[in-house]
């Protein structure tokens, strides 16, 4: 990541990220406390699957406007975002309820 900022802030949203790198990241800064290992949900709302992109993610969580913890840059960097972004991005569809023939319509 020997990118200069201002590299980082302009490919925000064209890089693609390393989702295993982001699955870490996601556990070790403690976003799956609220928002589940998967991003399900929990006390804070589902991230996945079909993501913010990372450009929202970096914005939301800089700036939280309720209750979640801020992380300022130097704990999770653009990188990091793209990362867990992309990890939250590899996250499968759950199967649709017509798969599952007890809750079947
Ligand atoms: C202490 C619990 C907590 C932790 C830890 C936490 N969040 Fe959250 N998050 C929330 C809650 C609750 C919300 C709902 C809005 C609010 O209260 O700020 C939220 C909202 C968000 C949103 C906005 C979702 C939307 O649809 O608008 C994103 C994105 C997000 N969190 C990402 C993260 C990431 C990435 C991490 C780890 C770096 C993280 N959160 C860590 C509780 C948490």
């Amino acid at each position: 990541m020997a990118q200069s900022g201002m590299a980082q802030q302009s490919g925000m949203a064209q890089q693609a990220g390393d989702a295993s790198r982001g699955l870490h990241l996601f556990m070790a800064d403690g976003c799956y406390e609220c928002h589940g290992t998967v991003g399900q949900g929990g006390v804070g709302p589902r991230l996945a699957p079909d993501p913010l992109p990372a450009g929202a993610i970096a914005a939301y969580i800089r700036k939280p406007t309720n209750v979640m913890p801020p992380y300022v840059e130097s704990v999770a960097g653009d990188q990091d975002v793209r990362d867990m972004q992309a990890y939250l991005a590899s996250i499968p569809q759950p199967r649709p309820l017509k798969d599952i023939p007890l809750l079947a319509p």
